[in-house]
């Protein structure tokens, strides 16, 4: 039996944490063979319910659940994490204005950037999944001037799924069989998914769809928009979607995306015209624990279009929290 790893849930008391667990515990995100100890994260007044999240575990009788622990301290949270799942945030109250969310969620992710820095494997794997995401990302990576940019990634996966599963309805092929799409920039509906590249058994899925009306009028607000259409629907924000895209981006990160083209946003290396160090969602394949970038795409007007726009957005959430870091 391989040694167990440590894996970091924060808000794992709230609703992506509910989904996300129990498939952590049941070997999805690591391999059935690989034993896990997760770090429960969250606030004191989330003790209790996180106290009852830890009963349903212990009584799934996980075979590869080889411990929990539960704090409110980000320093005991991570200590020796190779895995990090940045899920709690702060959510949007009543009234409050983007700026002031932004700069509750700058606290949050310099505190725990720091206490990743101080007290985590050297070679943590971090995905941020609260919103904003890219810039909590930023946050996190920026306090955390001992560990490798690289670590940390924001979440775009559940915007590559969603576009993927518009693609496969529109074309009527299975999702398993598209390949090479790309999600850019921040998740938000700004978010520009690009299925120019796309091909579903060796054809063209944007000569297949041949309908560039549907791409800009039905296609990227669908996607773009989906988060809002299942608050709509749900009452509540996504969070079995959520939780299914973190399980994918941290399981073909650790074990590979065996050739596939995943969305992941990453620190930029400046390609594509985007500076140096913006959390920016790009196309990657990723093999022995590593992403890469796909290198040398072609960018048309539209897209970069689409590409400065959302990169726009990021900018200015960055800008709006400068102030945090001098
Ligand atoms: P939730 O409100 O059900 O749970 C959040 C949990 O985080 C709560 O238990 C809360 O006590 C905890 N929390 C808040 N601040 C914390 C802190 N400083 N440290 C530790 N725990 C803290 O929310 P839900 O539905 O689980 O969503 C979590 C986040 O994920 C939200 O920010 C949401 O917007 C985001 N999200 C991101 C998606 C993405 O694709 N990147 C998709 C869906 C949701």
């Amino acid at each position: 039996m391989k040694a167990p790893v440590r894996v970091a849930v924060t808000g794992a008391a709230g609703q992506i944490g509910y989904s996300l667990l129990f498939r952590i515990a049941s070997g999805e995100m690591l391999g059935k063979d690989q034993p896990v100890i997760l770090h429960l994260l969250d606030l004191p007044q989330a003790q209790t319910a996180l106290k009852g999240v830890m009963m349903e575990l212990e009584d799934c009788a996980f075979p590869l659940l080889a411990g929990m622990v539960a704090t409110d301290d980000p320093n005991v949270a991570f200590k020796d994490v190779k895995v990090a799942l940045l899920v709690g945030a702060r959510p949007r109250s009543k009234g409050m204005e983007r700026k002031d969310l932004l700069e509750a969620n700058g606290a949050i992710f310099t505190v725990q950037g720091k206490a990743l820095n101080d007290h985590a494997a050297r070679d943590v794997k971090v995905l941020v999944v609260g919103n904003p995401a890219n810039t909590n990302a930023w946050i996190a990576m920026k306090s955390a001037p001992d560990l490798d940019p690289k670590n940390f990634t924001a979440m775009l996966r559940l915007d590559h799924n969603r576009a993927l599963s518009q693609i496969a309805a529109k074309t009527g092929k299975p999702v398993s069989s598209i390949e090479k799409l790309a999600v850019w920039g921040n998740h938000s509906p700004t978010m520009y998914a690009d299925y120019r590249f796309a091909t579903i058994d060796g054809q063209s899925v944007k000569a297949m769809i041949n309908d560039e009306a549907w791409n800009r009028d039905v296609f990227l607000p669908t996607v773009g928009k989906r988060g809002a259409a299942i608050i709509e629907a749900r009452g509540l924000s996504s969070a079995a979607s959520a939780a299914n895209a973190a399980i994918d981006h941290i399981r073909d990160w650790v074990l590979g995306s065996n050739g596939k083209w995943v969305t992941m946003g990453v620190p930029s290396d400046g390609s594509y015209g985007i500076p140096e160090g913006v959390m920016y969602g790009v196309p990657v394949v990723c093999e022995n624990g590593e992403y890469k970038r796909v290198e040398g795409l072609e960018i048309d007007a539209f897209s970069r279009e689409r590409m400065d726009l959302t990169l726009a957005e990021l900018e200015e959430e960055r800008a709006a929290i400068a102030h945090l870091f001098g």
